[in-house]
């Protein structure tokens, strides 16, 4: 692959703010994306704009394994190979304190952000092997340094985090690059929606500003660009990084200190 043109690539909860910037990002540099959408959600306006040739939409509960198998074996079929696959689709909600989250919860975020993280990649594996494709796989600044009220997501992203340090590892010599982002805080309206409904959303809003050294919440595409990037040719001696994408909230202890006189 020299370049992402025509290259085929899977992105996971495509419907979503990051997800479907970076499917957006993909078509731009001349990608086929096949879109991975949750149950009630999807990405008809998209497959409209580009033509089911260059992006087309396939429903998929990354809680299911057949759901997952019929996935990635769609852009096999579609559109005959697999270059590129997006770990981005995550259970984000509910976030709690590691005592206050009930059975029901916790096996929903590891169905999702841990089971169905392993066999996203379990079934992608051979085609990637075939293609010297890459896996890219959109995490958190929580799974790295953990985050308050955010236990067993964190976690989840941990695990994310670790798979990708030892897939890289496993499938090095195989020729597949495997990669994530770690993101702090991006303007997605499923996120914007959960923080308007609280009681001090102004406070929040404003906590997702200075935990950046920039001062401010990330756009979707400033991830997206980045994931792009770690797929295409560009990146091709980068393998095992988890690269953040997070204004620098980690270099430091932020914008809100005391400043000494
Ligand atoms: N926005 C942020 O501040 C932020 C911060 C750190 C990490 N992230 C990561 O970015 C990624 C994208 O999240 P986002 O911010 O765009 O929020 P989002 O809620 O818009 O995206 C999550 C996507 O995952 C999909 N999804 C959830 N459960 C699914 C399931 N069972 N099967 C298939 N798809 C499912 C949703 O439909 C949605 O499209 C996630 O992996 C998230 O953990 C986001």
């Amino acid at each position: 692959m020299k370049t992402l043109e025509r290259a085929s690539v899977i992105v996971t909860g495509a419907s979503g703010g990051i997800g479907r910037a970076t499917v957006e990002a993909f078509l731009n540099e001349g990608a086929r994306v096949i879109m991975g959408v949750n149950r009630d959600e999807g990405c008809k306006d998209l497959e409209e704009k580009w033509g089911i040739e260059r992006a087309r939409m396939v429903r998929a509960d990354l809680s299911n394994e057949q759901d997952i198998a019929t996935l990635i074996d769609s852009a096999v079929k579609d559109f005959g190979s697999l270059d590129v696959l997006v770990n981005n689709g995550a259970c984000l909600f509910p976030m709690k304190a590691m005592h206050e989250h009930v059975h029901e919860e916790f096996e929903r975020i590891i169905a999702v952000n841990v089971r169905g993280l392993w066999l996203t990649c379990k079934y992608a594996y051979p085609h990637l092997k075939k293609s010297k494709g890459s896996i890219v796989s959109v995490s958190s600044m929580a799974g790295v340094a953990g985050e308050r009220s955010h236990s067993i997501y964190s976690a989840s992203k941990g695990f994310m985090n670790s798979l990708t340090k030892s897939m890289a590892i496993d499938y090095g010599r195989e020729g597949i690059r495997c990669n994530a982002v770690a993101l702090s805080s991006a303007l997605v309206p499923n996120i914007d929606k959960m923080i308007a409904a609280q009681p001090n959303a102004a406070e929040i809003v404003q906590l997702r500003k200075d935990i950046n050294l920039l001062g401010y919440t990330s756009v979707p595409e400033e991830t997206a660009n980045v994931v792009v990037f770690l797929a295409s040719p560009k990146a091709s001696f980068i393998t095992g990084a988890i690269i953040p994408v997070s204004g620098g909230s980690e270099v430091g202890y932020g914008v809100k200190t005391y400043d000494y006189r």
